[in-house]
């Protein structure tokens, strides 16, 4: 994530699908008396944690939320602020130094929280093992998360000797199931493996519809993590060949609205949607 004000600025689909899916897995929680605080790892701008996270949970649950990224940090406090309700700290999720840090001043949780944000960290293991520490007995982990990386496309554009030079560390930011011949399975068993029960999943192709291509390549363009290394003369093009690779291998697809005859650009991703509980 290079960008934290483009990726608000062009996040607002991303926020809603964030909310339709949470929606989808609300009815699976439990939510025992009293209260715990709750834990969203990986905040990012910290839209996802004010308007769809905070606005959800029972009145008087706390909610800490928490990225690697100060850039993200700094940003959510000054445009996601929720005094009283949501604290803003930094964590790494894959940590392995869980005591030391900051999430662990605050736990044990009720439920952790993690949109968009699993396929970002590489060591899902350590993650998930950390979850698992945070929790209170009976705590939940829910996921949103996509299984493999589309969006960077690397496949395709790393290939390219033109753009491959910047992007030789691709897998330090692919989803750690992306050459996987079955990702869920692989982020099942993670889960089983750190004591947790899985309570619900779905595991299935879905999508993000933007309204003008500005949206959806910004979102693009906001999230490529190759993007900084590019000479300034260059990024148009870099940007113009990603979105180019993700319209030929569908990531992206073009469409016209049969209700309202305008264009819609779906951004499509294999989605792995899940509840596990701490024994
Ligand atoms: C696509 S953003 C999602 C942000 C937000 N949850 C949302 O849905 O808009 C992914 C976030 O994960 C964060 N991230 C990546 N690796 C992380 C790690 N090891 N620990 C905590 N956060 C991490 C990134 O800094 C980024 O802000």
């Amino acid at each position: 994530m290079e960008d934290p004000g483009l990726y608000a600025r062009h996040g607002a689909k991303v926020f809603e699908t964030a909310g339709a899916f949470l929606d989808e897995l609300w009815p699976r929680l439990s939510w025992p008396d009293p209260p715990l605080p709750a834990l969203d790892v990986g905040c990012g701008t910290g839209e996802v944690s004010r308007q769809v996270i905070a606005a959800r949970l029972p009145r008087g649950v706390r909610l800490i939320a928490t990225d690697v990224s100060p850039a993200m940090l700094k940003h959510a406090e000054k445009h996601s602020a929720l005094p009283g309700v949501i604290q803003y700290d930094v964590y790494d999720a894959a940590s392995r130094h869980l005591e030391q840090t900051r999430a662990w001043e605050h736990a044990p949780y009720g439920k952790i929280f993690t949109v968009y944000s699993m396929h970002w960290i590489p060591d899902n293991r350590r993650a998930i093992l950390n979850m698992y520490k945070l929790l209170a007995s009976g705590g939940e982990a829910v996921f949103v998360m996509m299984a493999t990386s589309p969006f960077l496309a690397h496949d395709i554009v790393g290939k390219d000797p033109r753009w491959s030079k910047y992007m030789q560390d691709v897998e330090l930011f692919l989803s750690p199931y992306h050459y996987s011949k079955d990702p869920t399975a692989d982020f099942l068993q993670l889960l089983l493996d750190a004591g947790f029960e899985v309570v619900y999943r779905i595991s299935e192709p879905r999508s993000i519809d933007y309204d003008t291509k500005e949206d959806c390549k910004g979102i693009l363009t906001s999230v490529n993590p190759f993007l900084n290394r590019i000479p300034a003369h260059e990024k148009e093009d870099f940007m113009n060949a990603v979105w180019e690779a993700n319209l030929k291998q569908k990531s992206i697809t073009i469409r016209r609205d049969e209700d309202t005859g305008k264009t819609k650009f779906s951004y499509n991703f294999p989605c792995i949607l899940c509840v596990a509980r701490k024994p």
